[in-house]
């Protein structure tokens, strides 16, 4: 039986390479030390558990049938709330908010419902993998937005040619961003703004790392606190890494309700939405209203600090991001490619990176590293890493 063309044209997804490296180590009984995959390892605070607990056990409500396809008004309004206490951003809950079982599963239903087959969709490089792979299923034409180190990874929109701005369906960037650790200025939210005017594109934020600000002077914004932005974009909200819930699958798309309806059409042929016992203990979560995600972005404070401390004293000149949970390096100068680096490191060391190859065209010659990893291991594989002799 044949595949699609779209599956034949799909590489592998570069977490499934990674894994593949990983597991093949496990196997030989290695002591694997893995900053592979942004998958937190935290558990969410005991309230949280507790929230979940009594929205499964709750009698009064059905819980357990199908939830609406656009999840229960007490969760979008729950969202509404936050978004004004966080943000100052006004949504309304009935057109303006969409649940999502993870923004990942999101992000492919609004490509599907605004881009056909070889339209233009300008998604920066390096980024998440997913913001290019939705593109490769929508069989959509890629236009790679370069992040570049001396533009501190923000896209340059002059340099986008006149006739792919014009024919652009959207334009997409993620700040606090994955892989680079790069923050958002108000400047460039602006510049954007007016392409998305000038140009008639849709434009795409996506702040899955909002609440993860590892320094006090730096509290992400969100797009949409610019007037009028809400014309012309829409947001995603991840819960996955502010409450290391990833497996609880919550996210949000918020903003342009024209762009939310269509997205909802394609979402109605694909789901019934989140698990309504998680749907209302988020809303009870958000309801409770604190910064949840604090003590979170205190430990990956703590563990970027510990990493950046000892890979520098082995003479890798690791940067230190102020958001996220990533850190994004280059590979030693005499390694021709990422993917090689990653399987030599793993082969020599135990220790799992990212080949900076998965992220986009431009994330070669760069790795990068979850903060998933404890202390005392980071500074057992920066031990193991110098004595390899790896770094050369
Ligand atoms: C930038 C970005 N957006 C979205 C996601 C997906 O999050 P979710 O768990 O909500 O699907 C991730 C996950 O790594 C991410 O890095």
């Amino acid at each position: 039986m044949q595949a699609s063309k779209r599956v034949l044209n799909m590489p592998t997804y570069v977490f499934a390479a990674v894994d593949e490296i990983k597991f093949a180590l496990i196997k030989e009984g290695v002591d694997v030390i893995d900053f592979g995959i942004g998958n937190p390892d935290q558990r969410p605070p005991k309230f949280m558990l507790d929230a979940l607990h009594r929205a499964i056990d709750d009698e009064k409500h059905q819980n357990h049938r199908y939830s609406q396809f656009m999840g229960i008004i007490e969760l979008r309004k729950a969202v509404a709330d936050w978004y004004k206490r966080r943000f100052n951003v006004t949504l309304d809950p009935e057109t303006e908010i969409l649940p999502l079982v993870g923004s990942k599963e999101g992000l492919l239903c609004l490509y599907l419902a605004y881009l056909d087959k070889g339209e233009t969709a300008l998604i920066p490089s390096p980024c998440y993998p997913a913001h290019i792979g939705a593109a490769r299923v929508a069989e959509a034409d890629i236009q790679e937005m370069g992040l570049l180190e001396e533009n501190k990874f923000l896209p340059d929109l002059d340099a986008i040619a006149p006739d792919v701005a014009r024919r652009a369906k959207f334009l997409l960037f993620n700040y606090p961003n994955n892989p680079t650790g790069a923050e958002e200025t108000r400047e460039f939210y602006e510049k954007a703004l007016e392409f998305g005017i000038k140009h008639n594109t849709l434009l795409i934020s996506d702040i899955a790392y909002s609440e993860l600000s590892m320094e006090p002077d730096y509290r992400p914004m969100s797009f949409l606190e610019l007037p009028d932005a809400k014309k012309y974009a829409v947001e995603f909200y991840s819960c996955s890494k502010s409450y290391n819930m990833p497996g609880w699958r919550v996210g949000f798309l918020v903003g342009n309700s024209e762009v939310i309806a269509n997205t909802l059409k394609i979402k109605t042929a694909k789901d019934f939405s989140i698990f309504l016992a998680v749907q209302r203990a988020i809303a009870d979560i958000l309801n409770m209203g604190e910064d949840f995600a604090r003590p979170n972005a205190e430990l990956y404070r703590k563990r970027r600090d510990r990493l950046v401390q000892h890979f520098r004293a082995i003479g890798w000149d690791v940067p230190k991001p102020k958001a996220g949970m990533y850190i994004w390096t280059r590979i030693p100068k005499r390694f021709s490619d990422s993917m090689t680096f990653v399987k030599e490191l793993a082969k020599r060391t135990g220790v799992i990176v990212s080949p900076g190859s998965g992220f986009g065209g431009y994330g070669e010659g760069f790795v990068r590293m979850a903060l998933v990893v404890d202390e005392d291991r980071v500074e057992e594989a920066a031990k193991r890493i110098a004595d390899s002799g790896i770094l050369g």
